[in-house]
């Protein structure tokens, strides 16, 4: 095969139906949604590329494994299943299943942090600098500055920017910093990939001051597949043994099962050796997600999850998975459509900011191209910019982010090259009358997370 894409490992054998409304319901629809993607019904939405989150298709051994789960309230055989699958993927000695990654996130922080200390991370997904937060410490971002410029195609524009990391650390003094989290693959900078190199640099410096180091392993299937492909010496390694590498660099790990594991709902927390530190996160579960052995979950989704992990981390699926963001990529590329660029794993960051550079951003760029997305052709994207990003908490102001993105973040195994080509035909033909898209004004919101159900009003 050398069509230059890899074509689906499987075949389908259910289908769920989707249709795209007229283009006058669409308007109806998205206007009674006061303009915000998230107010919208799904079964309104043609291609929903809202988020990769708990929206994968799960296999036909997943589904076997939902029948064969067992329900039992303690020590069910599927926890131990669970069990198995991780320590062979892993190498952890200590593993807890939580019902997803900020559940995780909830557990773990206020366990390694508190009041005046600082966590830094290459980036903070949103939910972990609320966790960090919600536990009185600051989070602070380190990422490289290759991320900055989306039109760099580096190979590994989600790497910590090492020398910063050893400055944050003598700047804030090693006592103060609770942890350092490395996001793979990077979500917000992108969906940009982090070098084994620079996870292991990262992983002596915390060794070097006795700071614990934490993976957020969302997409870490992801990542290993961008190291053997990116980085010359693991061409030749398998994923199996890329990724025991990658956690060998690494005290804990907070997982959303919601992405690479494939599963819909789902999350875990996986302790390297420290004894001492798994019996807090033990401790804290019970009262916050369930006992240990169920930790929030039925007995069947802890199933779907020990098998999701095995089929996440395989060479073929993983070939064709990125393939799909690499060809959405591409074919962005034919019509000049400016993203985040090389691809990331999981989805398109369209330059919003780039394509749309009348539009300033406290009139939302990125909001404005996903509505535009939605009214074309029924397709569902989100901002990740400014509208997002929110206001400064004391002064009320509408802040600017660094980045004005629409996310086209694609579901595993869900969708076809067919609907990829309808995304890109979309783009290309909003791109043709860019100049006459206008803004946004928020007509009201709440005080936090306001993205979320806030309205909006175009501006005249
Ligand atoms: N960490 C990363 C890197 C994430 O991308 C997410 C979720 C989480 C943690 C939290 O996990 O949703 O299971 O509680 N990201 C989703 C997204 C929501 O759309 O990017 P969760």
């Amino acid at each position: 095969m050398g069509a230059g894409y890899f074509a689906e490992p499987f075949r389908i054998k259910m289908v769920e139906p989707i249709r795209v409304l007229s283009d006058e319901e669409r308007l109806a629809r998205i206007e009674e949604a006061g303009f915000n993607v998230f107010n919208l019904r799904a079964e309104d939405v043609y291609i929903d590329l809202l988020t990769d989150s708990g929206t994968g298709a799960m296999s036909s051994r997943q589904w076997a494994g939902i029948m064969m789960g067992d329900e039992s309230y303690s020590g069910a055989r599927s926890y131990y299943n669970l069990l198995d699958s991780c320590s062979e993927i892993f190498g952890y000695r200590y593993f807890q299943p939580v019902h997803q990654g900020r559940a995780a996130e909830k557990v773990v922080m206020p366990i390694l942090l508190g009041k005046g200390k600082v966590s830094i991370a290459n980036m903070h997904f949103d939910t972990t600098r609320a966790h960090v937060e919600i536990a009185g410490a600051r989070a602070i971002d380190c990422v490289v500055p290759e991320a900055e410029d989306t039109a760099s195609e580096a190979p590994f524009k989600g790497n910590m920017d090492i020398e910063g990391l050893r400055l944050l650390v003598e700047e804030h003094g090693c006592e103060k910093v609770g942890v350092v989290i490395m996001t793979i693959t990077n979500n917000s900078a992108g969906g940009q990939p982090v070098s084994m190199e620079n996870i292991r640099e990262t992983s002596k410096i915390c060794k070097e001051y006795g700071i614990p180091f934490m993976i957020d392993a969302a997409r870490f299937a992801e990542n290993a597949f961008f190291i053997k492909e990116r980085e010359p010496k693991y061409k030749d390694v398998t994923i199996e043994e890329i990724v025991m590498e990658c956690f060998s660099y690494a005290d804990l790990f907070t997982m959303s099962a919601k992405k690479d594991a494939i599963v819909n709902i789902g999350g875990l927390i996986g302790v390297r050796e420290d004894a001492g530190l798994f019996e807090k996160v033990k401790a804290a579960t019970i009262p916050l997600e369930g006992f240990i052995s169920y930790g929030g979950l039925a007995g069947r989704d802890l199933e779907a999850m020990a098998i999701g992990l095995k089929e996440g981390i395989d060479l073929e699926y993983l070939r064709y998975r990125i393939g799909q963001s690499r060809y959405l990529g591409e074919r962005l590329k034919e019509s000049g459509i400016p993203f985040q660029s090389p691809a990331g794993g999981h989805a398109i960051f369209v330059d919003a900011g780039k394509l749309l550079p009348h539009i300033p951003y406290n009139e939302f760029p990125a909001q404005a191209l996903a509505i535009e997305l939605y009214k074309e052709a029924g397709i569902r994207a989100c901002d990740i910019g400014s509208f997002m990003m929110g206001r400064d908490p004391d002064t009320r102001e509408q802040l600017k982010s660094q980045f004005e993105f629409t996310r086209l973040a694609i579901p595993r195994r869900v969708y076809t090259q067919s609907h990829l080509d309808v995304v890109a035909d979309a783009l290309a033909e909003i791109k043709k009358r860019a100049e006459n898209l206008r803004g946004y004004r928020i007509t009201w919101e709440p005080e936090v997370l306001r993205h979320f159900t806030a309205r909006l009003e175009p501006i005249k």
